[in-house]
Order: C-alpha cells, then sequence, then structure tokens
C-alpha cells in the first residue's frame, strides 16, 4: 500500500472572505464571518505546519471572496500548473492572482483551450495512473483532452448528480492508492459501476459523513486533517490506521468549502 506525503501548499489568506453570492446551494449570503474564518485558516495553517508541510500564501484579491478555496485554481504537478477556468463569472477574476503566483515561482503554466471549463483540485483526484475527475456541475467535458495531454494519464469522467455535491471534493476521498471513500448517491449508476470496478477498496461515507465536510479533508501520510464533528468518520479511518486531525473550517463551509478547497497541494511524494 503507497500513502502520499504532502510537502508543500498553496493557501490564500482570507482576508476578504465572506459569502456574498450564490452558485452552490451551500452558499448563504451575509451568514460568514471574517474574523472568524481568519481565526480558523491561521489553525488549519499552524495544523499544516506542525505536520512538517510548508505553507506557501498568496493574498486575497478585494472583490473575489471565493479567492480562498486555492485548491480550485489549477492543479500542480512537478513545475507545471494547469490553470483554471472558472465556470461561474463570480469566480473568474480570482484567476489573475493565481497566474501571477504561478509566474513568479517559476511554475510553466498550462492554459484550456476557449470555452472550456474545469476548477482545478478541487475537481480532480489523481489515483495511481489515473485521473478522477467529477463532471456535471463545473468541468466540462472538453477538459479530457487537455488533462490527458499535459498530465499523460487516463482520465475517468465520474458523473455527479447532486448540485450538494458540485465539486469531486466534496464526496470522493481517496486515502490511498488502494482504498477510497465515496458517497453513491452523489454519483450515477454507471460512475459508481466504474468505481467499483477500479476501486479495489471501495468504501462509503454516510449522508452525514458527506454533509458534514468529511469527504473535504486532507491526507499526508497517514494523518487525516478533517472538520470537527465527523465522529463516525474518525472512527472509520482510525480503524483503517489513520490518525485523524480535527480542525474547524465552520465558516468557510458556509460557501460550499472546507479544508480540502482551502488547499492546494504544490509538492507530495508517495512512499
Ligand atoms: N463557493 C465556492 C464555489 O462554489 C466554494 C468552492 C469550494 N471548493 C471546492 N473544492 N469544493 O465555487
Amino acid at each position: 500500500m503507497k500513502n502520499k506525503l504532502i510537502k508543500k501548499v498553496l493557501v490564500c489568506r482570507p482576508t476578504y472572505f465572506s459569502v456574498d453570492y450564490v452558485i452552490n446551494p451551500w452558499m448563504k449570503p451575509g451568514t460568514a464571518d471574517t474574523e472568524v474564518a481568519m481565526k480558523q485558516w491561521k489553525h488549519l495553517v499552524q495544523v499544516y505546519k506542525k505536520l512538517g508541510i510548508e505553507v506557501n500564501t498568496i493574498e486575497q484579491g478585494e472583490d473575489v471572496p471565493d479567492m480562498v478555496f486555492a485548491a480550485d485554481q489549477g492543479i500542480v504537478q512537478d513545475k507545471k500548473v494547469l490553470l483554471s477556468r472558472f465556470r461561474h463569472r463570480e469566480r473568474r477574476g480570482e484567476s489573475k492572482y493565481y497566474e501571477a503566483w504561478f509566474s513568479d515561482n517559476d511554475y510553466k503554466i498550462h492554459y484550456l483551450p476557449e470555452n472550456v471549463f474545469f476548477e482545478g483540485n478541487g475537481e480532480m483526484y489523481f489515483w495511481n495512473d489515473l485521473i478522477f475527475l467529477g463532471v456535471g456541475y463545473r468541468s466540462s467535458d472538453e477538459t479530457i483532452p487537455t488533462l490527458q495531454k499535459i498530465f499523460d494519464r487516463e482520465v475517468i469522467p465520474l458523473q455527479i448528480t447532486d448540485p450538494r455535491y458540485y465539486h469531486l471534493d466534496v464526496a470522493m476521498l481517496p486515502l490511498n492508492n488502494q482504498t477510497v471513500f465515496y458517497y453513491p448517491h452523489a454519483y450515477t449508476l454507471e460512475t459508481q459501476k466504474i468505481l467499483q470496478k477500479k476501486i479495489p477498496n471501495l468504501l462509503e461515507f454516510s449522508q452525514e459523513e458527506v454533509l458534514g465536510f468529511g469527504g473535504n479533508s486532507v491526507i499526508t501520510d497517514h494523518h487525516v486533517v478533517l472538520q470537527k464533528g465527523n465522529h463516525t468518520l474518525e472512527k472509520k479511518l482510525q480503524t483503517l490506521g489513520y490518525k485523524t486531525v480535527p480542525v474547524d473550517v465552520g465558516e468557510f463551509i458556509k460557501s460550499g468549502g472546507g479544508a480540502h478547497c482551502l488547499t492546494n497541494v504544490l509538492k507530495e511524494t508517495v512512499e
């Protein structure tokens, strides 16, 4: 069994975080508290540092409240990045800040063809020699050939059927190269069958676990950083030999994003 070890992440300081518009069913404008969010985010950063992860920070633009969700901005491998293109106009202004950050930090930037939408690590997982891509709400099917070409892997599209699980990282979580958690009802029957065929140890989340954002966790080695309150999931993970590290990113969940969405992995190793 192989585990991933995160070495370096990119996160965005949530100076101007708020919920201003509605582009997923979680969002209720005016509900998030910017100060509380900042405290929660600082704690998450501390947790990463304690786990030995190098944390890089980008500053938030004033006009882009969802810019805090660093995972959605693109996917990075080695020193190349495929920059996202957001489905919703409300989020498109975020990309220029990340583009500048990647360029200042010597990443080779790849761009999607015109009118093709893709939302980065929120929407896909590298898993063994495959890429799982969530489709249905945000990414376009036309992303597939681009991903295949840039990252040289087979892309498996997974059809999401419920808007609450609009991004792949809300209801699916690979634990290691054998074991993956998912919430079956978030996906079509055909997608469920594909996953059952491809994944040797496919485990189910309960609805309570996905609605508690337990699926939106960050895994490094044998540690799982997850939203607090997910007691049943913590037990399952501990039984599998993982150490759980609860955090509270509740303010961000009011915008439909948890710990995984706040974190873009820049470097990891497989051991
Ligand atoms: N409000 C943001 C949106 O709907 C939340 C994004 C959360 N990101 C994620 N990877 N699930 O786009």
